[in-house]
C-alpha cells in the first residue's frame, strides 16, 4: 500500500517554533499524518491539538479520529496564565508567585486582586478594591427570609450554593458578561456577599440571630465577626484565628483546572450570569472527593477514635474494602502538597492558643504511618491540604459541616479569575465534550406495556 503524509493543522493553531510534530501512521489507511506539537507553555508543558485529529480518517465520510479521555486526565482545556502547579516537585505558584510568600506576606484580597488581574495591586488599586468589596458586603433581605425557608439541620453548602444561585434573580444586569463594568460590579459583589452567606448559613444553623456585617473590620475579621459575635457591641477577633484564616483563604483561593473550577468554566461558557456560574463551582466543591473531603478527614478521625485502631484502618483501607484515606492522594500531585505543609505548620500555631486537639495525634500517627507504607508510597499518595485544615478549623470551633463553605468563601476569587479568563479567550466556545456511543444500534419501537397510564400504588400513598 503506498503512503501519502498529510500536513494537518487547525485554523489558529500556532506551528511551534521548532517545528516540533508527530508523524502518525494509521494502520487502517496507510496514510500518515503530521500533527504539529502546536502549543507549548512558560514551564515546558507541550500539547498538539486535539481538532488536529480530526482529520485522521478511516473513510471519506468518516467523522473523523477523536480522542478518548474520561475524567480529563491528560486534556487541557484551555491556556491559562493564572495558576501553575508542579505535581511531581510539589510547586505550587498564583501568577507565578510561590504559595508559600504569599502565605506569609500577602493579605486574602491582595491575591483576589493577583488571581483577576496578573500583577499585585497599587497601593491606590487595593485601596478602591478593598473598599468596593467592603462596600458590598450586605445583601438584600430577601434572602435572609429565603435562608429562613431552609430547615435546621440543612447542611451549609446546600444554603451556600442556592443564595449564590439566587442572587442572579436580584442583579439581572449581571447578565451583562461581556462589559467590563458589569464583571467589574459581578465580581467586587460575589467576593462581598459570598462570605455574608456563609456566615448567614451558620448562624441559621446553629439558631442563633443573623449579625450583619462590620465594614470596619477586615475582610477576615468581618467573616469571623459574622460567625462568632454574641451580646459585644464590637468584636474582636482572636489574631492566630485572623491569621490562620487569612493564610488558608489564600492557600484555597485557586488551584487550576480542579473539578470545581472547570465546572465554572463549562457552565460559564453558555454565558450565564457569574452568580450561576459560582453556584455550579459550590456545587461540585461539595462532593466527598473534592471540597468535601476536610470534612470527611474529620468523621474519618472520628471514626478510628484512637491511634492503637489505625493499623487495622490502613489494612481496610488497602485491602479496597473500606472507605479511602481521606486527606491523602491528589489527581495532580504525586509528592507532598505545597499547601499541606504550611497547613501544618499553621496548625502548630493554632494548637499552641487552643491547645493539643486530641485527634491531631490521631492525625500525626495516620499521616507517618501512611508515608510508610508501601500500599501509598508506591501510589505517591501524600497528604493533600485538607488532611489538616479540618483540625484547624475544628480547632477554632468551626463545625465539621461547614469547613467545605470556608473553602469556597476563598475558592470564590479563583472561580471568578478563570471564569473572566474564560470569557476573554478568543478561543473558548460552550463546552461540549464528545462521546463514543456505546449503546444499541438503531432499532424499532414495540411497547410491551399494557397500561400507559398508570398511578401510584394507593397502599404506599400517606392517608
Ligand atoms: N486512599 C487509598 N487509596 C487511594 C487514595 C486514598 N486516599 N487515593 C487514591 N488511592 C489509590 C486508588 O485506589 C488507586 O489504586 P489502584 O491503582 O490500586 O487502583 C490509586 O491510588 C490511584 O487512585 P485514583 O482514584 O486513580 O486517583 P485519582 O487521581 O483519580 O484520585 C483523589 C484523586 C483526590 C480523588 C483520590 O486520591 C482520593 O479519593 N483521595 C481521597 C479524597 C481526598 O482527600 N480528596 C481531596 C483532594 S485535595 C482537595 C481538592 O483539590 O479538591
Amino acid at each position: 500500500m503506498s503512503t501519502k503524509t498529510t500536513t494537518q493543522s487547525s485554523p489558529g493553531s500556532a506551528a511551534p517554533q521548532t517545528g516540533a510534530a508527530l508523524e502518525i501512521s494509521d494502520t487502517r489507511t496507510g496514510t500518515s499524518y503530521n500533527i504539529p506539537i502546536a502549543l507549548s507553555g512558560t514551564e515546558g508543558d507541550t500539547a498538539i491539538r486535539t481538532m488536529d485529529l480530526r482529520k485522521i480518517k478511516e473513510t471519506k465520510e468518516d467523522f473523523g479520529l477523536l480522542s478518548y479521555d474520561p475524567a480529563f486526565m491528560n486534556t487541557a482545556s484551555c491556556q491559562s496564565a493564572i495558576t501553575f502547579i508542579d505535581g511531581d516537585k510539589g510547586i505550587l505558584r498564583y501568577r507565578g508567585y510561590p504559595i508559600e510568600q504569599l502565605a506569609e506576606g500577602a493579605t486574602f484580597l491582595e491575591v483576589a486582586w493577583l488571581l483577576r488581574n496578573g500583577e499585585l495591586p497599587t497601593q491606590k488599586e487595593y485601596e478602591t478594591w478593598v473598599h468596593d468589596i467592603t462596600f458590598h458586603t450586605y445583601v438584600h433581605e430577601n434572602i435572609r427570609k429565603f435562608l429562613e425557608g431552609f430547615r435546621y439541620d440543612a447542611h451549609p453548602m446546600s444554603m451556600l450554593c442556592s443564595t449564590v444561585a439566587a442572587l442572579s434573580s436580584f442583579y439581572p444586569s449581571a447578565k451583562n458578561i461581556f462589559d467590563k463594568e458589569s464583571r467589574d460590579i459581578s465580581i467586587v459583589r460575589l467576593l462581598a456577599k459570598v462570605p455574608t452567606l456563609a456566615a448567614f448559613a451558620y448562624r441559621h444553623v446553629k439558631g442563633l440571630p443573623i449579625i450583619y456585617p462590620d465594614n470596619d473590620l477586615s475582610y477576615t475579621e468581618n467573616f469571623l465577626s459574622m460567625i462568632a459575635r454574641m451580646s459585644e457591641p464590637k468584636y474582636e477577633a482572636n489574631p492566630v484565628f485572623k491569621r490562620a484564616l487569612e493564610v488558608l483563604f489564600i492557600l484555597h483561593a485557586d488551584h487550576e483546572q480542579n473539578c470545581s473550577t472547570s465546572a465554572v468554566r463549562a457552565v460559564g461558557s453558555s454565558q450565564v450570569d457569574p452568580f450561576s456560574a459560582i453556584a455550579a463551582g459550590i456545587a461540585a466543591l461539595y462532593g466527598p472527593l473534592h471540597g468535601g473531603a476536610n470534612e470527611q478527614v474529620l468523621h474519618m478521625i472520628s471514626e478510628i477514635g484512637h491511634p492503637k485502631n489505625i493499623p487495622a484502618f490502613i489494612d481496610e483501607v488497602k485491602s479496597g474494602k473500606g472507605q479511602r484515606l481521606m486527606g491523602f492522594g491528589h489527581r495532580v500531585y504525586k509528592s507532598y502538597d505545597p499547601r499541606a505543609r504550611i497547613v501544618k505548620q499553621l496548625a502548630d500555631d493554632v494548637f499552641k492558643e487552643t491547645g493539643m486537639d486530641k485527634d491531631l495525634e490521631i492525625a500525626l500517627e495516620l499521616e507517618r504511618i501512611a508515608l510508610e507504607d508501601e500500599y501509598f508510597v508506591s501510589r505517591k499518595l501524600y497528604p493533600n491540604v485538607d488532611f489538616y485544615t479540618g483540625l484547624i478549623y475544628r480547632s477554632m470551633a468551626f463545625p465539621t459541616e461547614f469547613f467545605t463553605v470556608l473553602f469556597a468563601v476563598a475558592r470564590t476569587a479563583g472561580w471568578l479569575a478563570q471564569w473572566e479568563e474564560m470569557l476573554l479567550d478568543k478561543e473558548q466556545k460552550i463546552a461540549r465534550p464528545r462521546q463514543i456511543y456505546v449503546g444499541p444500534a438503531e432499532r424499532e419501537y414495540s411497547s410491551g406495556l399494557t397500561n400507559k397510564a398508570p398511578r401510584a400504588r394507593k397502599d404506599s400513598l400517606r392517608k
